[in-house]
């Protein structure tokens, strides 16, 4: 169907943290991108983005912390904005679901369905935390787990041994928020009945977005073969948008039932403020020439492809959603990205560590985008991808055509002369780009397209190693003129391909190029640039990322796996009770190593000399895997038991037993005292 325009949406992140290249990679950049594409085709387009500052865990984080749930969502909320803004995305607007707008669109929107009679009421026992004064979400609800009785199993959940749960079957259920007691108690929730929306979102989705990526479309599927259930769109909370209807004390909505809502709110708001630019807010959610996109990732399908389109349904005045291009996830050097393990890469570090280099980011995102499938960020790739793509592709062709043209013909587009065949065939080339890249845009294949845009730099690189003008200088100018002319030409198609995906670096080489922001139109043209215009003094668009750079990174991360093991490491149970007398029993000095070597033929055994106060004794120890440098050890102090029976093990007699642990990576450790201690001395 012909459109007239898009309002393109992209998931309201929780304001209950920072956002990481995760958000980035899969949300915020491909929708980016994509209205920066539709914005240069001229073609009238919203971009929309808020935060999410309802929901349970952002009330949790408040009463860790001690403070109100606003307090959280103010912190965040502006953070997250920030982070945005720095990154190059370009909303429209970026407001929050606690904005005075929302709640009275959130709550007309629930009022509408209410009296349209859109939904059902059921009445549940459900647990209840006295001590909070709160029902409970099933997630924060602990206990025993039924199946494996590992501790701290959650309501929904063993994470232990993998089992789904439900809270009633968990053993000793108790409060995860206050670590109180729980009751069951009688309340009431409304429900919206999918039930009675499916055959329409069957055929709706099933047979009427066949286009949809393969794996939304296949996501959407199976929740619907496994058949659709009424939702509750209700809580009992204190922290939300309170239900606008009698009877509802002490309820407000479902997050889920809210924050998609800010979607309106939030085009409402930007409308209100903006008229002249942006019209009536109606139009772009209820005229059917309005195309509508949400920008989200996987764990969101069913939400933006089944659960909100009900909603609009239900409500009957608006449009739905046209794609839902949702990206799988990106992991973070092999392991998945984790807000509460510090596993992550944030936007606000990244930018203390690498000032001014978002467009490296956006590029690696991009080319890296999980569309498909998962997909891995790592530091040595991210590295890789800037010396020797856009340092060494890009960056590299802008130089060389800029200082050639500085050099030779005083910083102005020299004119062209008749073109060679060589000259046509290039030309060809990049004019095909622009097909391309608009093929693969439309189609939401943004790492495709990006690699595209890439492709021209490839070609003028080329250009200029195929003909040489620097060759040429003394010989034929009328021919390096046209060369130059026509790499001019595609620098200035760089700097129109790329704007999308790394608009300040676009930016920069127009200003380089001194010339405003062109159409979209233009790419492919050979006449951009007019000869005689003046360029400004070249400068790097890139500069290289050395290994220290990228060491600092990964040693940030070692430290942080470091953390999280510790933190995981449960430590054995303690053993059954036991005495002094019993104790003493073992009789544990302090020695100091004397010499230390490989027991020849074995490659667990060490063989040392300790000095024990005593005229000294050899000791076996089976730790030569964790020492591989056995002589560094003379001089140190270690404890030996004394009293253990001689034994021969490799020929060799070993009159004791020395002291160690083990740590996080396997390795057995020596145990020293933290001062030195005479030989011989007992320990206990
Ligand atoms: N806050 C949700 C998340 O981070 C996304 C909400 S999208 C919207 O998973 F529908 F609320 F807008
Ligand atoms: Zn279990």
């Amino acid at each position: 169907m012909a459109f007239k325009r898009t309002l393109v949406t992209s998931a309201l992140p929780y304001a209950n943290g920072p956002v990481h290249i995760g958000h980035l990679a899969g949300v915020y950049v491909p929708a980016d991108i994509y209205v920066r594409y539709l914005r240069l085709k001229k073609q009238p387009v919203m971009f929309i983005g808020g935060s999410d500052e309802h929901g349970v865990p952002i009330t949790i984080k408040a009463r860790k912390e001690g403070v109100t749930p606003q307090d959280i969502v103010d912190r965040y909320h502006t953070l997250i904005k920030d982070s945005f803004r720095e990154f190059g995305i370009s909303f429209d607007i970026y407001s929050r679901t606690t904005s005075e707008q929302h709640q009275k669109t959130a709550s007309d929107f629930f009022k509408k369905l209410y009296d349209k009679n859109e939904f059902i009421t059921q009445t549940s026992e459900q647990y209840y935390d006295e001590e909070a004064r709160q029902f409970l979400a099933d997630r924060y609800i602990v206990g025993e787990c039924p199946h494996c009785h590992a501790q701290g199993a959650y309501g929904d959940q063993c994470e232990k041994c993998g089992t789904s749960l439900s809270p009633d079957e968990l053993i000793n259920p108790q409060s995860a928020i206050s670590g109180g007691k729980l009751v069951k108690k009688e309340t009431k929730h409304w429900y919206l009945p999918l039930d009675k929306h499916e055959e329409w979102l069957r055929k709706w989705i099933l047979e009427g977005h066949k286009e949809w990526r393969p794996n939304v479309y296949g996501q959407c599927k199976s929740w619907l073969d496994l058949g659709l259930k009424p939702r509750a769109v209700s809580r009992d909370l204190d922290w939300g948008i309170p239900l606008p209807i009698e009877g509802a004390e002490g309820k407000v909505l479902y997050v889920w039932f809210d924050a998609p809502i800010g979607y309106i709110s939030n085009t409402q708001e930007a409308c209100a403020a903006q008229p002249e630019k942006y019209g009536n807010w109606e139009t772009w959610w209820k005229d059917p020439e309005t195309r509508l996109i949400h920008f989200i990732g996987k764990d969101n399908i069913v939400f933006h492809c089944i659960v909100f389109p009900a909603m609009l349904k239900a409500d009957g005045s608006y449009i739905l959603p046209d794609n839902v291009p949702s990206n799988e996830f990106l992991n973070l050097e092999g392991d998945k990205i984790s807000t509460s393990r510090n596993w992550a890469v944030w936007l606000h570090e990244y930018l203390r560590d690498f000032p001014g280099k978002q467009d490296v980011l956006r590029y690696v995102l991009t080319a890296n985008a999980p569309e498909t499938k998962d997909n891995d960020f790592t530091w040595s790739d991210f590295q890789a991808r800037n010396n020797n793509e856009l340092v060494a592709i890009f960056g590299n062709f802008i130089n060389r055509a800029m200082v050639l043209t500085h050099k030779y013909f005083d910083s102005k587009v020299p004119a062209r002369a008749a073109l060679s065949d060589y000259d046509q065939a290039t030309i060809q080339e990049f004019t095909d780009v622009k097909a391309r890249v608009e093929d693969y845009l439309n189609n939401f294949r943004f790492r495709d397209a990006q690699k595209e845009a890439m492709n021209l730099a490839r070609i003028g690189n080329k250009y200029l190693a195929d003909t040489e003008p620097w060759k040429l200088a003394k010989t034929d100018m009328e021919r390096v003129g046209t060369i130059l002319h026509l790499s001019m030409q595609i620098a200035a198609n760089l700097s129109i391909a790329f704007e999308p995906f790394l608009p300040f670096s676009a930016e920069k080489l127009r200003k380089m190029l001194n010339i405003d922001k062109a159409a979209w139109e233009e790419l492919g043209s050979i006449d951009i640039l007019p000869a005689g215009h003046s360029i400004n003094t070249p400068e790097l668009l890139f500069e290289k990322i050395d290994d220290e750079a990228i060491q600092k990174q990964l040693d940030r991360l070692a430290r942080i796996r470091k953390e999280n093991e510790m933190k995981a490491y449960k430590p054995a149970a303690v053993k059954a009770l036991t005495n002094i007398e019993e104790f003493d029993k073992a009789d544990i000095r302090v020695g100091t190593v004397l010499e230390c070597q490989k027991v020849k033929k074995s490659d667990k055994l060490l063989q040392f000399r300790i000095d024990d106060g005593m005229g000294g004794r050899t000791i076996l120890s089976g730790i030569a895997q964790s020492y591989p440098n056995p002589e560094e050890l003379v001089g140190m102090q270690i404890l030996f038991i004394a009293n253990f029976p001689p034994r021969k093990m490799m020929g060799i007699e070993s009159e004791g037993m020395i002291l160690s642990a083990v740590n996080a990576d396997g390795k057995l450790v020596l145990i020293t005292p933290s001062k030195e201690v005479r030989n011989g001395v007992s320990v206990g």
